[in-house]
C-alpha cells in the first residue's frame, strides 16, 4: 500500500511537473506573440509619422499659396499676366546672398513684412513691377512659407511627386507612367 502510495506520489508530481512545463511554453510563447504584435504595430505607426510631416508640408505650402501666389504665381507666363517675379526666381536670387537656411528664411520673413524698395535685392523687378506692397501676414505664417520656399522645388513641390507615386501605384505601371509626365 505504502509503496504504491509514494509511486502514485511521484508520478502526480512529475505530471503537474509537465503541465508546469506545458503552461510555461504556453504562457510564453502568448508572451513572445504578444511582443511581435507590437513590434509589428510599431512598424504600422511610421507611415502616420510621415503623413504628419506630409500635412505640415501640405499646410506650408497652402499658405505660401494663398499668400504668395496670386502675384508670384508658377503658372502665368512670363509676358502680359505677370505682375511679379516668379518665386523661383526669387529664391534662387536669395539664395545667393545668404548663406545659410536661416539666413535664407529670416530674409524672406523680413523683407514679407515690411517691403521697402531700398532693401529690394531684385532692383529690375521693382523697375519692373513697383515695389512690393506692404501686406498684413502673420510672422508665424510667414516662417512656414519661408522655410518651405527654401525646402522645396517651388515650381512643383517635390512631396508632391513622391505622393502622387504612393497614391497611383509605387509599382511597375505606376513609376513607368511617371517617368513619361
Ligand atoms: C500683391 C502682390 C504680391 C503678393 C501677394 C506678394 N508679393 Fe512678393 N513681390 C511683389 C512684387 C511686385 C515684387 C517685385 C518687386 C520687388 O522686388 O519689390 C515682389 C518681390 C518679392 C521678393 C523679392 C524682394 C526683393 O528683394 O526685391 C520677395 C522675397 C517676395 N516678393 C516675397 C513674397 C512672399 C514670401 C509673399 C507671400 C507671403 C509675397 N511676396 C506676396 C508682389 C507681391
Amino acid at each position: 500500500m505504502d509503496d504504491n502510495g509514494t509511486k502514485k506520489n511521484s508520478l502526480k508530481t512529475i505530471l503537474v511537473m509537465r503541465l508546469n512545463i506545458i503552461i510555461i511554453s504556453l504562457l510564453s510563447f502568448i508572451l513572445i506573440s504578444c511582443n511581435h504584435t507590437k513590434e509589428m504595430t510599431v512598424s504600422k505607426t511610421e507611415p502616420i509619422a510621415i503623413n504628419e510631416t506630409k500635412i505640415e508640408q501640405t499646410e506650408s505650402y497652402l499658405l505660401f499659396k494663398n499668400n504668395c501666389y496670386a502675384c508670384h504665381s508658377v503658372t502665368s507666363k512670363w509676358h502680359d499676366e505677370i505682375i511679379a517675379p516668379p518665386m523661383a526666381a526669387i529664391k534662387r536670387r536669395y539664395q545667393m546672398s545668404t548663406e545659410t537656411r536661416n539666413d535664407f528664411i529670416e530674409a524672406i520673413v523680413k523683407w514679407a513684412k515690411d517691403p521697402k524698395e531700398e532693401n529690394a535685392l531684385m532692383y529690375g523687378a521693382v523697375q519692373q513691377f513697383k515695389v512690393m506692397p506692404k501686406q498684413a501676414f502673420y510672422e508665424e505664417d510667414l516662417l512656414k512659407i519661408a522655410t518651405y520656399i527654401y525646402d522645396n522645388d517651388i515650381e512643383q513641390p517635390d512631396w508632391f511627386g513622391a505622393h502622387f507615386k504612393e497614391q497611383h501605384g509605387g509599382k511597375g505601371m505606376g513609376k513607368r507612367r511617371m517617368r513619361g509626365m
